[in-house]
């Protein structure tokens, strides 16, 4: 094994096993990038400062660039024995520059440099996610656009029972309005997690005169960080990431339930494209929705993925812990599941193809349209328990009889309640009852209309 960085104190070498179980390289060689750039900036103001001389400046910052580009070009050879992304980067400079490189960790800490890198990746992967999730809200709203001419009517749900016929554009919205809250706190994440711990060194600062406004601003960072031991110590951006992960997740989870539901031989509201579906090994006629129920699933793993790290969080005392390099395989597994399956969703749900027929049968189906006739009854000056109670009868009745509201006879009517003929019933029908939903954000067309509309100039802005 190697010469350890911080090998001064010590008399023996690491033992193999513990030299595995305290890396983090197999995994931290994800933040290289991030890990490079943070030093360029860090070497560049120790330079400004007249910390480093310009000469020095420049050979590490030359030397900082060319291993840039062996990582770029997977040329770079990881070691597990130097432990971390940081240590492997700066015996790679010192291989090319020589004892020079030793300057480039003056004023810092891997504490403050690890904690730089992750908010790095971090804030990019939540402004990744946030435009992802965006571009699947715009096909939200296309598909809303989509079925609303001729429009195309769904049974709505409340317990899985039928409730009240709905448009499948407000169905469509429902999703996109979850997907634009998914966003902003994706954005609102991004900007509380927009400082910059370096400079914060180990854990109390430093007496060298650095400038730490230069390299949050060098970095992209809005501000450093206010307070030394919070930089090097806090995680909560972390954690805020995969709570906002964990919520779209969980969001992505409830469509796919539906389209599983929806997509059943007993549903038969929509047909998912063969492209994202697949096959039985043994029952020909199978068409599993794979994407959809593993999409379900994956919300399991990104909940673990936050519970996990709160866990590692919750009982360590301030500065830095060693247990903090848990943080960053969550971060990224979580990460790397909702992209995929924000892209997936993306593609697959325009290719869709929703049964109007089917959805339109359904609809009127469950006495969907009770409350419809109970309405009337209360807009004739009936107290609306009463016009409940009244149709709930009715119902009971069909429901023995086996028929529908509408085909209650006269004396049927006139039994249930003295004032009830059977002009009651005229045009109660699933058209009827989704046109007459127009309080705002009810499913009348014209107010799903007005709310793509909405929708659409909301997308526009940034
Ligand atoms: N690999 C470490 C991590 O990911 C880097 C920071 C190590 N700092 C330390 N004092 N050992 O957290």
């Amino acid at each position: 094994t190697v010469k350890k960085l911080w090998g001064g104190r010590f008399a023996e070498a690491t033992d193999a096993l513990v030299d595995r179980f305290n890396a983090s390289i197999t995994f931290d060689q994800r933040l290289a990038e991030q890990d490079i750039r943070g030093s360029l900036a860090h070497v560049r103001m120790l330079a400004a400062q007249g910390i480093l001389s310009t000469q020095e400046a420049e050979a590490i910052a030359e030397g900082l660039e060319g291993i840039l580009a062996d990582v770029r070009a997977g040329r770079f050879e990881w070691r597990v024995d130097l432990e971390d992304v940081h240590m492997n980067v700066e015996s790679a400079l010192r291989d090319r520059i020589g004892p020079v490189a030793g300057k480039l960790h003056t004023a810092r800490s891997r504490n403050d440099q690890v904690a730089t890198d992750f908010r790095l990746f971090t804030k990019e992967a939540a402004l990744h996610l946030a435009d992802l999730a965006r571009e699947l809200r715009a096909v939200m709203v296309a598909e809303a656009e989509r079925h609303l001419e001729p429009p195309v009517i769904l049974p709505g749900y409340t317990h899985l029972q039928v409730a009240q016929p709905i448009l499948l554009s407000h169905w469509f919205l429902a999703y996109a309005e979850m997907l634009e809250r998914d966003e902003g706190r994706f954005r609102d994440a991004a900007r509380r997690m927009d400082e910059s711990p370096l400079g914060s060194a180990a854990l109390a600062g430093t007496g060298w005169p650095l400038d730490r406004h230069a390299t949050a601003q060098a970095l992209g960072f809005a501000r450093p960080t206010r307070n030394s031991l919070d930089a090097v110590g806090s995680r909560d951006f972390a954690l805020e990431f995969l709570s906002a992960c964990a919520i779209l997740a969980a969001h992505i989870s409830r469509l796919s339930e539906e389209l599983i539901l929806y997509s059943t031989f007993e549903f038969g509201f929509v047909t998912l494209p063969d492209a994202f579906t697949t096959g039985s090994s043994i029952m020909p006629q199978k068409k599993n929705p794979d994407v959809a129920e593993l999409a379900r699933g994956k919300a399991g793993r990104v909940f673990g993925d936050l519970m996990g790290l709160l866990t590692v969080v919750k009982g360590t005392p301030l500065a830095y812990n060693k247990d903090l390099q848990e943080d960053k395989e969550p971060v990224f597994d979580a990460f790397d599941t909702l992209e995929t399956i924000l892209r997936l969703y993306a593609a697959m749900l325009p290719r869709a193809r929703w049964n109007a027929q089917a959805t339109l049968h359904a609809a009127g189906r469950g006495f969907s349209t009770a409350t419809d006739l109970a309405d009337r009854l209360a807009q004739g000056g009936m107290p609306f328990r009463e016009a409940h109670e009244v149709v709930g009868k009715l119902v009971a009745l069909c429901v023995a009889q086996d028929k529908n509201l509408w085909d209650l006879t006269a004396e049927e009517l006139h039994m249930a309640h003295s004032g009830l003929s059977p002009q009651i019933l005229e045009g109660l029908t699933v058209e009827a009852s989704v046109a007459s939903r127009t309080s705002y954000g009810g499913t009348a067309p014209l107010q799903v209309r007005a709310q793509i509309e909405a929708a659409r100039e909301r997308l526009k802005e940034d």
